[in-house]
């Protein structure tokens, strides 16, 4: 059968090692726009939303943990899909923590809601955690909690945060140019829940700072899951925004990239049509376009968008009912992942998922064809992700170091890391022989102990102070 058609496929999708080290050198010069004052004063929300640098946002944590920090703290954190609630009790024996995690799943509508719903939504789960995990909250103490939120915030200090823009098609309204700690702290009075937050981070800054934690080998934090982002320890002198900030000359800084926005202005991604139709369709277009080209909450969308125009080609599917292929976001990232994991002869899962993701019963030819598009796909996000990884590492002269990375695709997806680290060996030209010299260690849950652990750092600032 003529499969000819797939090479368009394949030019579209298929990134060589040249490519790969241009957008990497690319993408060095756009971390160091981000720090610079010009670069970083863009303002990131209003009407010219897609005028973006990478932001290169001050996260205010100030060092990595010692090791001793000892105390109990709660934890929140919002990321893409869930929210997590955390009870870390970091222990005296050095390297130690226990904790009660609880998870819950954020309702759709609670993504594009109004501000006052979705921080009730999280005082709430934050008042079932506390009646079931800690004696009701009725310590007669004020409990400090520190808060992960996952999404790009210009700080003035470690305890506030206006959010620039909403990532990952959230659209709550009334919290874009808005401090997000008054509006959470506002609902966590209306319950009367004694806890007082002492730390407002980033899901990389905590994946960063528990993976260093465990490992000081690690230099940079990162998440692939939902979204794509990562976080890295920079000098403060090297950080031209934060020039008349009166800081010492040797201090230094947790950078949270924020570079999800990379190349929003469009200069260096290869983008294919599937690319901009995402962009167009999300819910904040022009924004975000590197992590819609990598991240777990595309993949899927990206992969039944080119079936649904394989199919009105005639070319997939013939003669079946596509009603739910048609469905948008009908496919997640797992099912991506499957499909890559099935190595039968029959593909019996992969065809498996089909059926029940989307009532279709395709041939084997048509489920060997998309299950050669899958690794296209998901190729291209390894790929790509790798890129970023490179370029904090060119950026810092590490050349060799571990990468710290949570989040659940990164986690589940089983060949991705192969695929990243082998592009990590081209645009850095290892030779074959040598060992993976910067390496992608997975560290999971890391970031309830990294958020305990950034608040561990200023309570114990504050002690000092008194
Ligand atoms: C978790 C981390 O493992 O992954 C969180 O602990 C992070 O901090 C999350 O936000 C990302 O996953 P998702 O699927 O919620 O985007
Ligand atoms: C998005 C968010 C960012 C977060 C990442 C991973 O890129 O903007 O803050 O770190 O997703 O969750």
């Amino acid at each position: 059968e003529d499969i000819m058609y797939l090479k368009e496929y394949e030019d579209w999708f298929v990134l060589e090692s040249d490519q790969l080290k241009k957008i990497t050198d690319h993408f060095v010069k756009e971390l160091e726009k981000g720090l610079t004052k010009e670069g970083g004063n863009i303002v990131s929300f209003g009407p010219n939303l897609d005028q973006v640098t990478t932001p290169m946002n001050v996260t205010w944590v100030m060092g990595f943990p010692s090791g001793h920090e000892t105390g109990r703290i709660l934890t929140l954190d919002m990321g893409g899909t869930n929210l997590r609630v955390c009870d870390v009790c970091l222990s005296t024996r050095k390297r130690d923590f226990e904790q009660t995690q609880r998870k819950y799943k954020l309702p759709d509508e609670v993504k594009t809601g109004t501000g006052e719903q979705l921080w009730d939504f999280i005082a709430g789960r934050l008042e079932t955690f506390l009646h079931e995990h800690h004696n009701g909250g009725r310590t007669g103490t004020t409990l400090p909690l520190s808060f992960t939120f996952s999404f790009p915030v210009d700080q003035k200090s470690i305890r506030s945060g206006v959010l620039q823009r909403w990532t990952k098609n959230f659209n709550v309204t009334g919290v874009e140019g808005q401090d997000i700690i008054p509006q959470l702290e506002a609902a966590f009075q209306r319950k009367n829940l004694p806890v007082r937050i002492v730390a407002l981070i980033n899901d990389t800054t905590g994946t960063l700072i528990a993976s260093h934690y465990r490992d000081p080998q690690v230099k940079v934090g990162s998440i692939f899951s939902t979204g794509c982002n990562a976080a890295y320890m920079e000098e403060c002198e090297l950080i031209p925004k934060l020039a008349d900030s009166g800081l010492p000359k040797n201090a230094k800084v947790i950078i949270n990239t924020e570079y999800g926005a990379f190349d929003n202005d469009r200069k260096i991604l290869p983008l294919t049509p599937f690319d901009r139709q995402i962009d167009h369709e999300s819910a904040r277009p022009g924004t975000q376009i590197y992590e819609k080209m990598v991240s777990g909450l595309y993949i899927g969308e990206m992969l039944r968008l080119i079936m649904l125009k394989l199919h009105e080609e005639g070319r997939l599917f013939k003669d079946q009912d596509v009603t739910r292929l048609r469905n948008e976001n009908a496919l997640e990232a797992s099912f991506l992942s499957v499909a890559e994991m099935d190595f039968s002869d029959r593909l019996d899962d992969m065809r498996e998922e089909f059926e029940e993701s989307l009532g279709l019963s395709p041939s084997l030819h048509e489920l060997r064809i998309c299950r050669y598009l899958i690794g296209l796909v998901a190729t291209r996000a390894a790929r790509l992700y790798a890129c970023g990884i490179a370029a904090i590492c060119k950026k810092k002269n590490l050349r060799r170091c571990h990468i710290g990375v949570d989040g659940s695709v990164f986690n589940r997806y089983s060949g991705f890391k192969g695929r990243a680290a082998q592009a990590l060996r081209e645009i850095f030209d290892w030779p074959p022989t040598e060992l993976e010299l910067i390496a992608l260690n997975a560290f999971e849950d890391g970031s309830g102990v990294g958020a305990a652990l950034a608040a561990a750092l200023v309570l114990e600032g504050e002690e000092k102070a008194k």
